[in-house]
């Protein structure tokens, strides 16, 4: 039998979060953490939304204006498939912890848009459902970068740049790596919506725009040497460009508590770089290992916190 159930991508993004939103470069890849989707026809009269490990079970409203903010997010998408009228039922089985930072909200836009694709058989380029999975985080970010949905729907390594004007194409470059890179992600628990993070760091940059594009000057160019130092493999350098940025990071005022616990801890036990991934506020950090992956993660665990031993490349 054909698995119908179809899957977007979780991410950790390496360097470059946040300045992204302003024209930096940023560095993702995909996570072995995935959202899956599947699309059935059912008799109900509207499109029912299953979500079960969450609790969340809704009909979608026809209307937009009645909507929430979880429903308008995903709501585009039926309006835009025109779907919006069919009598469905899509079930979400989530992998990807929700708002920890690990790209949870894109992978489930681009879940559900392969969901319907497959169903209705629309015959969605990848384009496609990266473009439609982007006008989801719109809604639910405030103001997306579009890494996210990226790595979401392609898995896979990239350099991205969003487009200088609205309607242009970001740069997106697959990043093609000598060898695996070792990390560990640390989860802190703390969930936190990259809308609020975002939010704030736009209230500072509004305030103070030049010393803010300053900092957001330095990440990308950390960024574009943290690439280099990928494709050389020099791992040492990549640890010092994680670890400046994560004190950039810091410098906008988006971590927190739990999350500097991590990064320390990981610091201790050998990390050559930790830092935090994703809007922070919480949500998870992202430490590289080469030596003492496992002392990481069992001291991360034993702090009481979650901790994932991924490779990317
Ligand atoms: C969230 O994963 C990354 C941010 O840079 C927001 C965005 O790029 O849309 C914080």
């Amino acid at each position: 039998a054909v698995d119908h159930r179809a899957c977007g991508h979780g991410k950790i993004i390496l360097l470059g979060e946040h300045a992204v939103v302003y024209g930096s470069h940023a560095v993702a890849a995909p996570v072995p953490l995935a959202v899956r989707a599947v699309a059935q026809d059912t008799k109900s009269g509207g499109v029912d939304m299953f979500i079960p490990r969450w609790g969340v079970e809704y009909r979608l409203h026809r209307d937009p204006a009645h909507r929430d903010s979880f429903q308008r997010s995903l709501g585009i998408i039926f309006d835009e498939l025109q779907l919006t009228d069919r009598s469905m039922r899509i079930e979400v089985f989530p992998n990807v912890p929700r708002a920890m930072g690990l790209g949870g909200s894109a992978a489930m836009a681009v879940a559900v848009i392969r969901a319907l694709d497959q169903h209705y058989k629309l015959a969605l380029s990848d384009e496609e459902i990266n473009a439609l999975a982007f006008r989801c985080e719109e809604i639910a970010h405030g103001s997306a970068s579009g890494i996210d949905n990226t790595v979401a729907t392609y898995g896979k390594p990239l350099l991205y740049k969003r487009a200088g004007k609205k309607g242009e194409a970001p740069m997106v470059r697959e990043l093609h790596l000598p060898k695996r890179i070792p990390l560990v992600i640390g989860i802190s628990g703390k969930e936190s919506l990259t809308a609020v993070t975002v939010g704030k760091v736009r209230t500072a940059w509004q305030r103070n725009p030049a010393l803010y594009d300053g900092i957001f000057q330095q990440i990308d160019s950390l960024t574009l040497q943290g690439v280099e130092a990928m494709q050389q493999y020099d791992l040492e350098r990549l640890g010092d460009l994680m670890n400046i940025c994560h004190g950039l990071l810091n410098a906008l005022r988006v971590s927190s508590w739990e999350v500097e616990e991590l990064v320390q801890i990981a610091r201790e036990h050998g990390a050559l770089g930790a830092k935090l991934t994703g809007g922070g506020g919480g949500g998870s950090i992202v430490a590289l290992c080469p030596q003492n992956r496992e002392k990481v993660a069992a001291a991360i665990r034993d702090a009481g916190y979650q901790a994932m031993e991924v490779d990317i490349g």
